[in-house]
């Protein structure tokens, strides 16, 4: 029996987020060690509950509840109005009342008094993304030596962005208490080593570990992927067409959150530019599947008015009484329709202006017939692009190129759609979701060691204290007498 394995994210499958790669992943790799999976309630709370059991996903969650308050101030707040702006590269956008940070750590630091509550000195312990940053700084204080993975889900920032952040150096300190680190992109490795090449407390040892004031960690990139065979399975069924008696003669989609780190009115836009000199006679549309996310956040809803206004505009300009050149849905569709709807189109556009990996660019590729494939149309920014170099590579800020790719995409004879959709078939059948989980987990389970609970516990909390204004500094020191 491996170790057994205790995941953490923010999200935990229940209800209508239970079938993504992620939850099919993590679900074999819990179920194979009697694991569990701890999160936060769909529901809110008071914030000071002890976990709760909660079913989904088909392994065995815990969960806690967050207040109005820290729905606000951790989940709205620091994690997606600072951290989600610092990381797709929208510093602009970044929000910084101090209630976010301050709301943030606690959050850590009450979760991470919770899973102490339940791991067991051998537990492997895998925190996901950019919620739970300084989660293992928080475990390591509470004595807990366990071997630690770090999974981010989303790009890593910039050196030069980090300087939005009020102590750009606890960034690299948070970090430096997992055991493994892992990331993307071999460019995310990039970036997460330049931070640490420009800070003087960090070393590189020659196995490319990095260690900082006696922590080792490893950084490596993992490419994360679907359940690819369910994915097909279900773009394979038959049914009903979505489009009933509506069906339009070829269309493009795109299948997004409403994000603006995924570049939908530049889509929008280049798909306007095409349509203004698209072969005579055709009339193509682009199907924009874009569910609202995070809609309390005053960029979210921004992104939705100027969405909103392309399209009414695009429509108004080229539509036909009986054509509608883009049908534009705000709202999440059932996956077996998501899958089916990839099926049909003769090209998906991903036109992330930053994006971690992009699976909706895998889910596309799985979803193909290989005999008459549609064409893939992907930002150079997506972390998809890294690997799926046969995709027909955009960038997502020039608006003719992406209206000269569309026209490419649906004009390409069927001999190269196939080639390309082979080649990029090939990636994500090597990255799906299950492999994923078992390169990380096996990176973790080899990894370094931590020092014994007791020294981890003095070590981190004399890094983490920050005298007050009134306290005499060589007060930390002498707690490690
Ligand atoms: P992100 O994690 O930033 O949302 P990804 O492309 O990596 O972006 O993953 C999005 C996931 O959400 C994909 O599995 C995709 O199929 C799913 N998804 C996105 N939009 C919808 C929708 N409208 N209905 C159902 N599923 C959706
Ligand atoms: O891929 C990044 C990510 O933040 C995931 O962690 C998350 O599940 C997804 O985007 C959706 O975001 P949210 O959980 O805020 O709805």
């Amino acid at each position: 029996m491996p170790p057994r394995l205790i995941a953490v994210s923010n999200r935990i499958p229940t209800g209508s987020h239970s079938s993504g790669g992620l939850v099919v992943a993590l679900r074999d790799a819990l179920s194979a060690s009697g694991g569990l999976w701890i999160g936060a309630h769909p529901d809110p709370g008071t914030g000071l509950e002890e976990m709760e059991e909660v079913s989904g996903g088909g392994c065995r969650c815990l969960a806690f509840r967050l207040s109005e308050e820290e729905i606000s101030d951790y989940y709205l707040g620091y994690a997606n109005s600072v951290l989600w702006p610092l990381c797709h590269r929208r510093v602009d956008l970044v929000e910084m009342p101090s209630t976010y940070e301050e709301r943030y750590r606690a959050v850590n630091a009450r979760v991470a008094k919770l899973i102490a509550q339940v791991a067991r000195p051998d537990d492997l312990i895998w925190v996901h993304d950019y919620h739970f940053f300084p989660l293992a700084s928080e475990l390591r204080a509470l004595g807990l030596a366990n071997r630690i993975g770090f999974f981010l889900h989303i790009p890593f920032p910039s050196l030069g962005d980090l300087s939005v952040l009020s102590q750009p150096e606890d960034f690299a300190d948070w970090l430096a208490d997992y055991n493994l680190l892992g990331l993307q992109t071999r460019g995310d490795v990039a970036r997460c080593l330049e931070m640490y090449r420009a800070d003087p407390r960090a070393e590189f040892m020659p196995d490319g570990t990095v260690k900082m004031q006696g922590r080792i960690t490893s950084v490596r990139s993992f490419p994360i992927g679907i359940d690819v065979d369910h994915f097909r399975e279900l773009a394979g069924v038959g049914g009903r067409n979505p489009f009933g008696r509506e069906a339009p003669d070829s269309f493009v989609i795109g299948v997004d959150r409403l994000d603006y780190s995924k570049g939908i009115p530049n889509r929008f836009r280049a798909f306007g530019r095409y349509l203004k000199t698209r072969p005579e006679g055709t009339r193509p549309c682009l199907v924009q599947i874009a569910p609202p996310t995070r809609e309390r956040v005053q960029a979210y809803q921004d992104i939705t008015s100027e969405l909103e206004e392309i399209a009414g505009r695009l429509n108004g300009a080229f539509a036909e009484l009986d054509w509608t050149p883009i049908r534009y849905i705000h709202r999440s569709i059932d996956r077996s329709v998501l899958a089916r709807l990839h099926r049909m189109a003769r090209a998906c556009a991903v036109t992330s202006l930053a994006d971690g990996m992009n699976l909706v660019a895998k889910e596309f590729v799985a979803a193909q017939d290989p005999e008459d494939p549609g064409v893939l149309i992907l930002s150079r920014f997506a972390g998809a692009a890294e690997d799926m170099t046969q995709a027909l590579l955009v960038n997502p800020y020039d608006i003719e190129e992406m209206a000269a790719a569309i026209h490419q995409a649906l004009e390409m004879p069927l001999e190269e759609r196939r080639a390309r959709h082979a080649a990029c078939m090939e990636v994500v059948k090597r990255t799906d979701a299950a492999r994923w989980a078992a390169q990380f987990l096996a990176a973790l389970r080899t990894c370094m060691p931590t020092l014994s609970p007791q020294v981890a516990r003095l070590s981190s909390s004399h890094r983490r204290h920050r005298p007050a204004p009134d306290e005499k500094p060589d007060r930390v020191d002498e707690r490690l007498e």
